[in-house]
């Protein structure tokens, strides 16, 4: 949950066993030779890649905020992740273990799936697409859709990821920024025994977004789709073709050439294009996963996210791959068809590692112990969560009932815009539950005031970044201007990154995330901002204004809350609160969806106008309001 509940002298040891076998085996070693040099540190970190050509320069800052990592080095992330194993005893070696929703099983090896990303390279070749064009992809959790992006990120094209819980409209925003010609999408996805229409979406997604001129159909669910004439074609067709000969070169991309956009929310309606790079992304992510999972390679790891964000991006689709690991990949729901899917996957492939969010943990947790305790857990070694502040009860569930005691719970915490990990234990230290512990080797922090001045431990404030990092954002797509003033202005003097996020740190320099200080919302780990909901209830004929905010939850993290003001002579009713709800679920997606809806007739504000949601919030859950002197009469 979202409340602040620290757990501050509650101390949990690993085992000798964990921190004989850890790849960082003390932690302020590797921190202090990191921080006397950041550049020595990430130059040795590269250096386990793959390189054609060496880099000149580690890390350029004459143009900050728009920093360079690895100048006038050439890569390829995809050679990383594939390329490379094939000359080795990994070609082998499983990469991938996929189990569908319904129960079908694929296994794929080094070896087949390189030469699956090839052929599909090839074949978007075929199509026209070249180098720096972007290619927008809206797929359930198949895998082809991890092949999808790796023969993008192979021709060095760009992909655009976008959520397969997005709905028309956000998907739309996101081509159209993107100016994709070419979509990668599914007939459906299965979600909970029923048919996800994502064929549906894209159709009228498209026609919002006309850019696109060819649309791809991956066959998953096989229910009937309309396939429209010289725009639309099957995978499988097109992977049938001669065209799709099954080598293909990587191509020679510059460090800093774009890898990837990821849309994500921010303080305004308009998603930000996070945009990553081939080398620096590279480096920092197999890094990361190396030091805070630990991964060997009889390892068998489970990161139970989705490949559309950014955990997928970085700690299903390419850090693992890059470490040569062997990942489980699982299509549906935890509860489907029973709450024991999740267990029965780590009893069937002997999980070692399980890496996901509270939420989910909250959720599986309401179903009590029995159905993990019906399970073979006892491959597991290593825990994970992510995406919001884990609760000390749940943490401690997730630790007893889950991994018996014996395995660390790794807190970590990042954001799409850092790629990678940035403040997280590593296996060989000592946790806290609900405290995401220390930044990572390389890593510098601080908790300030507004004024840049650190606060004294206990104390609340805001958590900025201190160095650039090989895996930072290196802008928002189209908008450098808002990508310079979101996050480098507040502390420009510093040259520090604003995090948006509210912290503390407590005695023993331990870090608790406290959540979001900005108009951002944290759904089921979900980032959402309340403009954009905002902005799509008033896209809807009967609202005039809205106001929505976030409001802690035991399971989600926070639901949400909006206020709506109707256009006059708008009736309010019931029925009008279930169209609204229905419209958001169409425009944005079910995430989106707000758990409440009140009709009023005026909205709380400052005289200046902006909205007061710290008045709404605490009205909705029955707190005293503080101070409204500022308020509008
Ligand atoms: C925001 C970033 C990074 C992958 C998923 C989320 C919150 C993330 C933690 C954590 C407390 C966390 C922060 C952050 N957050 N991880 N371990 N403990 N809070 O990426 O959607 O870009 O969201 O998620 O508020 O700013 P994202």
């Amino acid at each position: 949950m979202s409340e602040f509940n620290p757990a501050t002298n509650e101390w949990y040891h690993p085992s000798k066993e964990i921190t004989r076998g850890a790849r960082v085996k003390d932690y302020e070693k590797l921190y202090a030779e990191a921080d006397a040099d950041i550049e020595a540190y990430w130059a040795k970190q590269a250096k386990s890649l793959d390189w054609f050509k060496p880099w000149k320069q580690v890390l350029d800052r004459s143009n900050a905020p728009f920093y360079k990592w690895f100048v006038g080095g050439k890569i390829n992330i995809a050679y990383n992740a594939l390329d490379r194993h094939i000359k080795t005893w990994r070609k082998n070696k499983v990469a991938l273990i996929w189990e569908g929703e319904p129960g079908d099983k694929v296994v794929l090896s080094y070896w087949r799936l390189w030469k699956e990303v090839n052929k599909f390279a090839n074949v978007l070749k075929g199509m026209g697409v070249k180098k720096g064009d972007r290619v927008t992809v809206y797929m359930g959790r198949v895998p082809e859709l991890i092949i999808t992006m790796l023969a993008i990120a192979k021709i060095g094209a760009i992909h655009s990821v976008v959520y397969g819980g997005f709905s028309e409209q956000a998907l739309a925003d996101r081509i159209e920024d993107a100016q994709s010609r070419v979509l990668v999408t599914c007939d459906g996805a299965w979600l909970r025994g029923s048919i996800v229409k994502l064929k549906d979406v894209v159709d009228e997604a498209v026609r919002r977004a006309p850019i696109v001129e060819t649309v791809i159909v991956v066959k998953r669910t096989a229910h009937d789709v309309r396939m429209e004439q010289g725009r639309d074609y099957w995978y499988h067709d097109l992977m049938a073709l001669p065209i799709a000969s099954p080598t293909c070169e990587s191509e020679v991309m510059d460090a800093e050439d774009p890898l990837f956009i990821l849309y994500t929310s921010g303080t305004t309606g308009k998603p930000k294009g996070i945009l990553h790079t081939h080398g620096g992304y590279a480096v920092y992510t197999s890094t990361t996963l190396a030091n805070v999972f630990d991964i060997k390679d009889d390892d068998r790891y489970w990161c139970a996210a989705d490949p559309g964000w950014i955990t997928g991006h970085s700690y299903i689709v390419y850090a693992p791959l890059i470490l040569g690991a062997t990942s489980v990949i699982y299509e549906g729901a935890p509860n489907h068809p029973y709450p024991d899917r999740w267990w029965r996957i780590i009893e069937d492939y002997g999980v070692t590692i399980l890496y996901t969010a509270p939420t989910a943990i909250r959720g599986l947790m309401r179903f009590g112990d029995m159905w993990p305790s019906r399970r073979d857990l006892s491959s597991l070694r290593l825990l994970g969560s992510v995406g919001e502040p884990i609760n000390p009860e749940a943490w401690r569930w997730y630790h007893r009932v889950i991994g018996k005691e014996n395995c660390p719970i790794m807190d970590t915490w990042w954001q799409t815009e850092t790629g990678g990990f940035m403040i997280s234990p590593v296996p060989s230290v000592s946790l806290k539950p609900g405290s995401a512990t220390r930044p990572l080797p390389g890593i510098k922090i601080d908790i300030v005031d507004e004024h840049g001045e650190s606060v004294p431990p206990g104390h609340d404030g805001v958590l900025v970044i201190q160095q650039p990092w090989p895996g930072m954002l290196r802008t928002i797509y189209g908008d450098p201007e808002r990508f310079k003033k979101q996050y480098w202005s507040a502390f420009e003097k510093q040259g520090w990154y604003l995090t948006g996020d509210t912290a503390r740190r407590d005695e023993d320099g331990y870090v608790w995330i406290i959540g979001r200080n900005d108009d951002v919302i944290k759904v089921s780990g979900y980032r959402l901002g309340t403009a954009e909901v905002e902005s799509g209830l008033v896209s809807h004929p009967s609202v005039a204004e809205s106001a929505v905010i976030g409001i802690p939850d035991e399971v989600k993290g926070n639901i949400i809350y909006a206020y709506c003001i109707l256009k006059a002579g708008i009736q309010k009713s019931d029925e009008l609160k279930e169209a609204l709800k229905d419209h958001i679920r169409h425009e944005i997606g079910p995430i989106a969806v707000p758990a409440k809806i009140d009709f009023v007739d005026v909205l709380p504000k400052t005289r200046s106008g902006k909205i007061m949601r710290r008045v709404l919030r605490a009205r909705a859950q029955g707190l005293p309001e503080g101070d409204t002197s500022t308020l509008e009469e």
